[in-house]
């Protein structure tokens, strides 16, 4: 079996039973935004696909430890015949890709990761964006406004965000959405 295939086999299983908005049909929405991306760039497609397919494993989210090091993405990678320098900037870009890593200060990040980071962020946008958010809402017990603050916190501020034009061409439509679909919940909510 190719490497990429054994990596979505081990994140396959690394995120069964997730519910928290990185489930496995994220990744391959990233995937599939990521790489559209990436065929128009010059680039290492190869450590874009790989920290695309490893992003969400050692997330706190899912993982409840906050580390700055991709601990279990490490360890398989390990196990892979890869270039440990091709190890060593698929880790930096996961440890360094995540909007409140860099709300402080932000990180240097690669071209690569430039990349990894818009698409995850597009998957933030847009008619699934909304979605998540409110799945995410629900499953952590908590009310539809505070929800909708989230819009305010972070989903508004992605768009100027976003590291690459290529990116902002396919995340403008997902935007414009969210813009029109918050303005129409605050105006029903207003009570
Ligand atoms: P990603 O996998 O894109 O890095 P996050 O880990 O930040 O995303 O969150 C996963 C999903 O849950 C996203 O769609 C995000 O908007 C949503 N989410 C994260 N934090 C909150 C929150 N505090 N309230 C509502 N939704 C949230
Ligand atoms: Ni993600």
């Amino acid at each position: 079996m190719n490497i990429i295939d054994k990596t979505w086999n081990f994140v396959t299983k690394e995120l069964e039973n997730e519910y928290s908005g990185h489930d496995i049909n994220h990744i391959k929405r990233v995937h599939k935004i990521g790489m559209q991306i990436a065929n128009k760039i010059e680039c290492d497609k190869f450590v874009v696909e790989m920290a695309i397919i490893l992003h969400d494993v050692d997330d706190p989210k899912i993982t409840k430890v906050k580390t700055d090091d991709c601990i279990i993405t490490r360890k398989f990678l390990n196990t892979l015949n890869i270039d440990v320098k091709q190890i060593e900037e698929i880790c930096n870009i996961i440890n360094n890709m995540s909007f409140s890593k860099n709300k402080e200060i932000k990180r240097s990040l690669t071209l690569e990761g430039k990349i990894v980071q818009d698409a995850d962020r597009i998957d933030a946008l847009g008619a699934v964006g909304i979605a998540r958010t409110f799945q995410f809402g629900g499953q952590n017990n908590r009310e539809m406004e505070n929800s909708i603050q989230h819009f305010d916190d972070k989903l508004l501020k992605l768009y100027s965000l976003l590291n690459t034009t290529e990116a902002k061409e396919i995340a403008k439509p997902r935007y414009d959405f969210i813009v029109n679909f918050y303005n129409q919940i605050k105006q029903e909510m207003d009570i």
